[in-house]
């Protein structure tokens, strides 16, 4: 039996890859390549398409015997999604809309979801748990909790079961220092911040110092992305147990500012990098920190890679062995 990974050569994606890998699973991957790479494919057999191409899926649901999904392929910006919502209603929602009827058609009854934060939107508690209110600040998260949704009701109707990992903010490298962090456009807090370190952008920007927290800087909870990867690996062994559909936060439980960040990549990386503050981004909430209680009970998962001058030297080692990233 194989775990079909949509999105597998993406940066969340290929690490989870690398966790199935590690782990003796089969692996099928479906990736359009928008942001994939090729080369963050540490193994696992490659379909390059579109998960709303009807012939695609149908070819990689007949030529592989998959019993479980693992859904990451989506655009994932919060600035880009404010700007231009309806590519992110298409390929988020129309896409996994096409995956469950996909899925629903072989017969494949089990999916672990690529979810966010950002479906909370501003928090009424801090840190977030999964029962707390669910009402996005941003076009992205917004599509998010409508896939969640989505599946829900596939679930009712058709018995699939899933599990949604609600992410915080992903962030590092692969131990192994073949696989990292590289879009394009680069928009996330630490990579920029490592480009700034690396010479190739000649200051952070800082967006905003007039929220309400200790420095005026948004909060986030740095999460390791081989942290995120091993969680999907334990939510596919629930569904295969029998497990009930759920829905999982995953992050460290500690908030850092912007500029705390900078401070600590200046530690790690021994250089300057200068800040310039700016205007708040669009679609912002100002403190995102994680309750993950419940997947450390329910899953069992047990982030051992929590500091966050380790998620930042992670990610750092990766910038500095690949400066131009993949160059695919
Ligand atoms: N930021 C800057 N300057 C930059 C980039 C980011 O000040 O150049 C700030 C942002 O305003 C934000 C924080 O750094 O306050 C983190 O921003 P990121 O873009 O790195 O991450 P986001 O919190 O916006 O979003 C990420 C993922 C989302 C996910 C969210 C959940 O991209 O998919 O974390 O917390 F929903």
């Amino acid at each position: 039996m194989a775990v079909l990974v949509t999105g597998g050569a993406g940066y969340i994606g290929s690490h989870a890859v690398a966790a199935l890998q590690e782990r003796g699973e089969q692996i099928v991957i479906a990736d359009n390549l928008q942001q994939g790479h090729k080369a963050s494919l540490l193994g696992g057999k490659l379909y390059i398409g579109d998960l709303r191409d009807a012939d695609f899926m149908d070819t990689v649901f007949k030529e592989n015997t998959i019993d479980a999904v693992i859904h990451f392929a989506a655009n994932s910006l919060v600035g880009e999604s404010m700007k231009d919502p309806g590519k992110y209603y298409h390929n988020n929602v129309y896409g996994t809309l096409c995956l469950l009827e996909k899925m629903n058609q072989y017969g494949v009854k089990k999916i672990v979801f690529s979810s966010t934060a950002a479906t909370y939107g501003e928090p009424e508690n801090v840190p977030i748990d999964e029962h707390d209110r669910t009402f996005p600040t941003n076009a992205y998260g917004e599509t998010k909790l409508a896939m969640e949704k989505m599946m829900k009701w596939f679930d009712t109707a058709h018995d699939i079961k899933f599990i949604s990992l609600r992410y915080f903010n992903a962030a590092g490298a692969h131990a192994g220092g073949q696989i990292g962090e590289d879009h394009d456009p680069e928009t996330h807090l630490i990579p920029v911040v490592l480009q700034v370190a690396l010479g190739q952008r000649p200051h952070i920007s800082v967006f905003g110092e007039d929220y309400a927290t200790e420095d005026g800087t948004c909060v986030r909870d740095y999460i390791h992305v081989s942290d995120l990867a091993d969680a999907h690996v334990l939510a596919v062994e629930k569904l295969r147990q029998g497990g009930e559909s759920a829905v999982y936060n995953l992050g460290n439980g500690t908030g850092f500012s912007v500029k705390q960040v900078i401070d600590a990549a200046r530690q790690v990386t021994g250089k300057e990098i200068h800040a310039v503050v700016e205007a708040r981004r669009a679609g912002d909430p100002a403190v995102l920190v994680a309750s993950s209680a419940r997947a450390r009970k329910e899953l069992g998962w047990n982030p051992s890679r929590s500091k966050l001058e380790d998620i930042i030297g992670s990610a750092w080692a990766w910038h500095q062995a690949n400066p131009g990233g993949y160059n695919d």
